[in-house]
């Protein structure tokens, strides 16, 4: 089988890596791909962009493509699964129209009040006024976020009635998000601790990944910036048995059966973002319409099923029963990103002495590129992210940081302390 992979990113690695080991897959083309997935079996990078819809349908017909599997959210908001079934080819992840779960924080957190999911209690606002007056009747800190996509930076933690309405006033006054910021969520602060929660899903069925967690502030501590994610590790040990229960069933089969019943199923891996107060209880955060980054390197280092029969299965809507096989060991995965990120960060960094992968250590690329001179360098803010398994949390990390201390980079930056919550726990 000939696939498609739609990104950029160290998930679209860690998934063509993953891919890559199923014997019935040929080849798996990505677009774009990065520095790694150049040089891994069975793969070929194809200069299109991952949000050019027309284009990557244009490749999936010329290349007679089987499957094809998108990585980020963009193309997904923007319909890529419409546009690819209307053309009568298989592509997995959500609609757009269910997309929005992602697509728009407004949507979303309206949906959870109809269906009774546990969420953060907010207000949503397009109009300047009414949003400040709302602001005045909230205790800080406070949430207020830009509605739409902002690639992960449209959420500001105001710790200040005057930051609060700096925010507000950001985004619907000075439309520093762009169009994202046309409305704003505003949202009342949660405390707890953060764990990531992903499904494989077919409508109202569903295959439950192993939990996650990700770090997403910069620096060690979580001090400094949100970013994308500077590691993430599996599982999360602070969702025990009885919590995932409780988030399958109050969370997950709330959501599904909720979108099935407003008429928008839902296909492709559901990411829930959650919140775990100090009573235990699970609210979500936000919801994506993909897998996470970095959280889907260390799933993939568990996973030991074929992914692509699992994906194959929810395509044909037969995912009921079907169970998928993991390694019992945790994973941790840290990344190295250049100095500057998540502002303004140098790029074409060159980068040697990179880890050779193995059964339980792979150096997933993000931000990477090879030069005209075939010289490995980066090419973005988050660049690489080492993941290792571990007979428990305290190997994988040793092992993970031990191969990242190899790796010559200059300009370049990472967390020490990823895993910390696990270890300590
Ligand atoms: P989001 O993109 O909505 O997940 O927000 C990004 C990050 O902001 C989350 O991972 C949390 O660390 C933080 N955050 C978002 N919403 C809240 C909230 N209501 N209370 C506390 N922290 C939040
Ligand atoms: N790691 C967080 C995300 O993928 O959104």
């Amino acid at each position: 089988m000939k696939l498609l992979i739609v990104g950029s990113g160290g998930r679209e690695h860690a998934l063509a890596w993953k891919l890559a080991q199923s014997p019935s897959v040929t080849e798996i083309l990505l677009a774009p791909g990065n520095g790694g997935t150049a040089g891994l079996s069975k793969t070929r990078n194809v200069a299109v962009s991952a949000e050019d819809i027309s284009a990557l349908l244009s490749l999936a017909q010329s290349e007679a493509i089987e499957l094809t599997i998108v990585g980020p959210e963009a193309p997904l908001v923007d319909g890529i699964v419409d546009r690819f079934q209307a053309a009568g080819l298989r592509c997995f992840g959500p609609t757009a129209s269910a997309a929005r779960l992602e697509g728009s924080k407004a949507f979303a957190k309206d949906f959870m009040r109809r269906h009774h999911i546990p969420t953060a209690s907010y207000a949503s606002f397009q109009q300047l006024q009414p949003a400040l007056d709302y602001l005045r009747s909230q205790s800080m800190p406070v949430v207020i976020k830009a509605s739409g996509l902002a690639a992960g930076k449209g959420v500001i933690i105001a710790a200040t009635p005057t930051e609060a309405e700096q925010a507000v006033r950001d985004m619907l006054e000075h439309q520093q998000f762009g169009s994202a910021g046309q409305q704003v969520v505003i949202e009342e602060f949660l405390t707890g601790e953060e764990a990531s929660f992903i499904v494989l899903a077919a409508g109202t069925d569903y295959l439950a990944f192993p939990s996650s967690q990700d770090h997403k502030r910069a620096f060690d501590d979580d001090r400094g910036p949100n970013t994308g994610g500077m590691g993430a590790y599996s599982p999360a040990p602070v969702l025990n048995d009885e919590l995932q229960a409780l988030v399958e069933s109050r969370i997950i089969q709330a959501t599904l059966r909720g979108l099935a019943d407003d008429g928008l199923p839902f296909t492709g891996f559901l990411y829930a973002g959650l919140m775990i107060d100090e009573q235990g209880q699970p609210r979500v955060l936000e919801y994506n319409c993909r897998m996470g980054d970095p959280e889907t390197q260390p799933l993939m280092m568990r996973l030991n099923s074929d992914l692509v029969e699992l994906i194959e299965a929810a395509l044909d809507n037969r995912l009921a029963g079907v169970t998928a096989d993991w390694d019992p060991r945790p994973a941790l995965g840290v990344v190295l990103a250049a100095e500057g990120y998540p502002g303004a960060y140098a790029k074409h960094l060159p980068l040697a002495d990179l880890p050779a992968a193995s059964d339980d250590l792979v150096a997933f690329h993000a931000g990477t590129t090879v030069n005209e001179a075939g010289q490995l360098v980066s090419s973005g803010g988050r660049i690489l992210c080492v993941t290792a398994l571990g007979d428990d949390f305290d190997t994988a990390r040793q092992r993970a940081y031990a191969a990242l201390q190899q790796i010559s980079a200059n300009n370049c930056f990472y967390r020490t302390d990823i895993g910390h919550r696990a270890i300590n726990r």
